[in-house]
């Protein structure tokens, strides 16, 4: 007898309220809607240099593998990035992108409906969409208007239920880093049961001093979570990393998909971790960056965030054209910019340094357009 089942509607109630997920605009899209050759994204926060000669040669000579599946528990990688940062390697998880290490500590820490985590408002938008679907209260304290931290706030929220603290630093979308001491009196006024986990997917772009890597063994309830997305350029490939206390980083295994970093994903993490000429010559062409375009957005009179990181989020002058409409006009010309509506910050813009050609590009479009001659 055929099913008499149609009500397909009867979701999770955390399902039910989900709305799809808003993608960045793409190249192919805007080139199609304006008709344009070419288009330039500082959008997204990619590495401007792409993907390296040396990575490019390891995914070439790796093709072939793409048949098979990848060692379960990805045991190379752990070990070289285990070396890497000179810690133990039951410390180390990596998964598809630090999405899906976000995804996992939520569902490892959090009882639904006992337990709850904290961060930051505004903060990365996968933190709540995840905490979310994992069907976790998720408690956000708010920035300082400047967007710098305020961790007295961020402990009123915290009690005896939060198992998880999530801070990213630098920040996405101010750019600004979290002081260290501030993240260390945070951690030890922290909850048993409850850990710090410092996003720092933008780390490297900081400098020497700004992650708390020298000081995670006097800080056992601290996790840090890195990502090949940025300064190794391997966004599209997704491969995040954690170092986590071990007993964590053992349950996190136990639970990830066996094969969600896939067998390229792995082959190209492990040549970009080598590659340290190309990390170095991306860091350098990033820290230019960020220094014309600031300095030149300053001169045309908008607001700056200073910024650690590859991007900065910047405001226009008033009495001209707004963040939106700057946006628009932007992106008629083929520049890709991030608007920060979905952050709460409508009246902001993010930008992420590109290579010097493409920042000429934005800075003269965003002249004219400032200067009213659209
Ligand atoms: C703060 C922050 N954390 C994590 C991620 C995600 O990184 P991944 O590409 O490794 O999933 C991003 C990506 O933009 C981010 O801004």
């Amino acid at each position: 007898m055929p099913s008499t089942f149609t009500s397909f509607n009867d979701v999770r109630p955390e399902v039910a309220s989900f709305e799809s997920y808003e993608p960045g605009l793409s190249i192919a899209e805007i080139a199609e809607r304006y008709g344009l050759d070419r288009v330039v994204k500082l959008a997204s926060n990619e590495n401007p240099l792409g993907v390296s000669p040396k990575v490019r040669e390891v995914l070439r000579a790796h093709a072939v593998d793409a048949f098979r599946y990848p060692q379960a528990g990805n045991p190379r990688l752990v070990r070289a990035l285990a070396a890497y940062y000179g810690v133990d390697g039951k410390r180390i998880f990596v998964g598809n992108g630090s999405d899906e290490v976000i995804d996992l500590l939520f569902r490892v820490r959090a009882v639904p409906g006992v337990h709850n985590a904290v961060a930051f408002r505004p903060c990365f938008g996968l933190y709540p969409t995840q905490a979310k679907m994992a069907g976790v209260e998720f408690r956000q304290a708010p920035l300082n208007e400047d967007l710098t931290f305020d961790f007295r706030r961020l402990r009123d929220c915290i009690d005896e239920d939060t198992t998880l603290v999530l801070i990213t630093s630098p920040d996405n979308p101010s750019g600004r880093a979290a002081p260290l001491e501030e993240l260390e009196a945070l951690a030890d006024s922290l909850p048993p049961a409850c850990l710090l986990v410092v996003d720092e997917a933008y780390v490297e772009f900081a400098g020497e001093g700004s992650s708390l890597l020298p000081r995670l063994d006097r800080h056992p309830n601290v996790a840090l979570m890195r990502t090949f997305s940025k300064v190794y350029g391997l966004a599209g490939l997704r491969i995040g990393y954690a170092i986590l206390p071990p007993a964590i980083a053992d349950y996190m295994w136990r639970v990830r998909l066996p094969f969600s970093l896939n067998i390229l994903a792995e082959e190209a993490a492990l040549a970009a971790l080598q590659d340290g000429e190309f990390r170095e010559e991306t860091i350098a062409l990033v820290r230019r960056g960020r220094e014309t375009i600031s300095s030149a957005l300053r001169e045309m009179g908008c607001e700056v965030i200073p910024s650690s990181s590859n991007f900065m989020m910047f405001r226009p002058p008033a009495g001209g054209p707004g963040a939106a409409e700057l946006h628009a006009a932007l992106l008629r010309r083929g520049v890709i910019i991030r608007a920060l509506r979905s952050y709460g910050l409508p009246g902001w813009l993010r930008v992420n340094a590109g290579t010097d050609e493409e920042n000429a590009l934005f800075l003269r479009f965003t002249r004219e357009i400032l200067e009213g001659k659209a």
